[in-house]
C-alpha cells in the first residue's frame, strides 16, 4: 500500500480512518517500493515512540540500524534519503550522547526569556506585515507563516541582520527541496559556521553562545544550529499556516476568538489534533524481533510513526463527540514522545500564538480571496502544509488601525 495519496491530503481522517481497518500497524511501501511498517493506531504510535516495553529498549531514533539502508539497498536518489540518512546531531543521537547534546539545547533555549521572545516575535510580525500591508492582499504561507519563524530563529540565535536577510532567501530554497537545495544546503552551512566562530570570539545573550558556553564543540554548535533550523522552520510555518487557515475559513472561530467563547491557544491545539504539521516521524528501527499489536515487526525494520492518524484514531470519538474530547486536551503526539520529544514546544507555541494575534489584531477584516476554493494542499507525506492561503483585507483600515495600536516593544 503506498502512502501518498490525493486523499491523504484532501481529506486525511477519512484516509487514515481507511487505513486504519488494516489494524493499527500496517506494511507500506514507501516512495521507490521502499518497505516499511506504517504505525497508524494512537497506542501503538505511544508504544514505538517511547521505544522500551519493561524496560527493555525495542525501538531506536538510531535509522543507521534500519537493515534496508545498511545493505545499500535505497534507489539512487530516493526523494527521502535526506529524512534518514544519519547526521551527527541530536536527532540521529542516543543514549548518553542524546542527553547531553539535548541538555546543552535545552539549555541554550532558556537564555532567552520568554517576555523578550514574544517582543522579538511581534516585531518580526509587524515588519512582514508592514511589508504587504499597502497590497490589500497577501500570500500567508510564502509572505508570513514562513518567513516569521526564520526571522525569530535567525534572531534568537544571535545572526547579524545582513546573514539573516541572506538566510531569509536560503532556508525556503532548502525547504523547497528542489534543485537549489543543495547550494542553498551549503550556504546555510557556511553561514552557521561563520556565526559559530564569531560567537566563539565575542559570546552575547543568544542560544548559539549558550550552546558553546554549554560545552559543545564548535561543530556540535554548528550541527545542533542546523538542526533546529531545519527542524523547526517548517513545522512552525504549516502550524501557522494551518491555524490561519482554520480561523481564515471558520466564521465561527473569528467570532468565536472576537468575543472570548475560544482562544488562539484553542484553535492552535485543534490544529494540532486536526492537521498536524509533522504527518509521519520517521521513524524507528526494531532493535529485536517483536510482536507488535498481533504484526511481527523483524529487526532491522523501519517503522514510520503516523502521528496524523494516530491523532485522529477513533478513541477520541466520532464526529460528534471528538470536538469536546479534544477541546483542552494536549495528549496528541503532534510533538512526538519519549527521548526525542521536541525540545522546543514553548518557543514554537510562542511564535504561532504570537504572529497568529498579531496577524488578526492588525488586520482585523482579514479574510480568504477565494472562499470557495477548497485549500490545496503541498504533496509531502512528511508535512502538512497549504501551498497558499491568500487572503485580502482593507489597506486604508489596516494603516488607520496600527496608529491605534499599542507597539510591540523595543528591540531588546
Ligand atoms: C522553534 C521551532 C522548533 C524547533 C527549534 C524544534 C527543534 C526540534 C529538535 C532539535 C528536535 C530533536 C529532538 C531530539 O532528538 O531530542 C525536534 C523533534 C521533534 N519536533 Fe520540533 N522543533 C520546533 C518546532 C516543532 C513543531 C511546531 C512541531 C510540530 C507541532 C515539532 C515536532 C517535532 C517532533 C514530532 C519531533 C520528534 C521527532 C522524532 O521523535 O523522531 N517541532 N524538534
Amino acid at each position: 500500500m503506498p502512502l501518498s495519496s490525493q486523499q491523504m491530503l484532501d481529506d486525511p481522517s477519512v484516509f487514515y480512518a481507511g487505513l486504519r481497518e488494516y489494524g493499527p500497524v500496517m506494511p507500506i511501501h514507501l516512495d521507490g517500493d521502499v518497505p516499511a511498517w506504517l504505525v497508524t493506531g494512537y497506542d501503538a504510535g505511544c508504544h514505538v515512540l517511547k521505544g522500551s516495553h519493561k524496560g527493555r529498549r525495542l525501538f531506536t531514533r538510531d535509522l543507521g540500524q534500519w537493515g534496508v539502508a545498511a545493505q545499500g539497498q535505497l534507489p539512487p536518489g530516493w526523494p527521502l534519503a535526506p529524512h534518514v540518512a544519519p547526521m551527527e546531531n541530536m536527532l540521529f543521537a542516543s543514549g548518553d550522547e542524546h542527553v547531553r547534546l539535548r541538555g546543552a539545547f535545552r539549555s541554550s533555549l532558556r537564555r532567552v526569556s520568554s517576555a523578550r521572545r514574544k517582543v522579538i516575535i511581534g516585531r518580526a510580525a509587524d515588519q512582514l506585515i508592514d511589508s504587504f500591508v499597502d497590497q490589500g492582499s497577501a500570500d500567508l504561507v510564502s509572505q508570513y507563516a514562513l518567513p516569521l519563524p526564520v526571522a525569530v530563529l535567525t534572531r534568537l540565535f544571535g545572526f547579524p541582520p545582513e546573514e539573516a536577510a541572506r538566510l531569509q532567501r536560503v532556508i525556503p530554497t532548502l525547504l523547497a527541496g528542489g534543485e537549489g537545495a543543495l547550494d542553498a544546503n551549503e550556504e546555510l552551512t557556511d553561514v552557521i559556521a561563520s556565526h559559530v566562530e564569531r560567537r566563539r570570539r565575542t559570546p552575547r545573550g543568544d542560544i548559539v553562545s549558550g550552546l558553546i558556553e554549554a560545552g559543545l564543540t564548535a561543530q556540535e554548535t554548528c550541527n545542533t544550529v542546523w538542526l533546529a533550523i531545519n527542524a523547526g522552520v517548517g513545522a512552525t510555518t504549516a502550524w501557522t499556516a494551518n491555524t490561519c487557515v482554520l480561523v481564515a475559513r471558520a466564521e465561527d472561530a473569528r467570532i468565536d476568538l472576537r468575543t472570548g467563547m475560544t482562544s488562539t491557544p484553542a484553535v492552535m491545539n485543534e490544529v494540532l489534533w486536526n492537521h498536524t504539521p509533522v504527518q509521519q516521524v520517521i521513524g524507528r528501527v526494531a532493535t529485536a524481533d517483536v510482536d507488535l499489536f498481533n504484526t511481527d515487526v523483524r529487526r532491522g525494520d523501519l517503522l514510520v510513526i503516523s502521528v496524523g492518524a494516530s491523532n485522529l484514531d477513533e478513541q477520541f470519538g466520532d464526529a460528534r463527540t471528538r470536538p469536546r474530547n479534544i477541546v483542552g486536551n494536549e495528549s496528541h503526539l503532534s510533538w512526538g514522545l519519549g527521548d526525542h520529544e521536541c525540545p522546543a514546544q514553548p518557543e514554537a507555541t510562542s511564535i504561532v500564538e504570537g504572529g497568529v494575534n498579531r496577524l488578526w489584531t492588525r488586520l482585523d477584516d482579514l479574510h480568504l480571496s477565494n472562499p470557495e476554493q477548497p485549500t490545496q494542499w503541498n504533496p509531502s507525506i512528511i508535512v502538512r502544509i497549504p501551498t497558499r492561503v491568500d487572503v485580502s483585507f482593507d489597506p486604508v483600515r489596516a494603516r488607520a488601525r496600527a496608529q491605534t495600536l499599542a507597539p510591540t516593544g523595543d528591540h531588546p
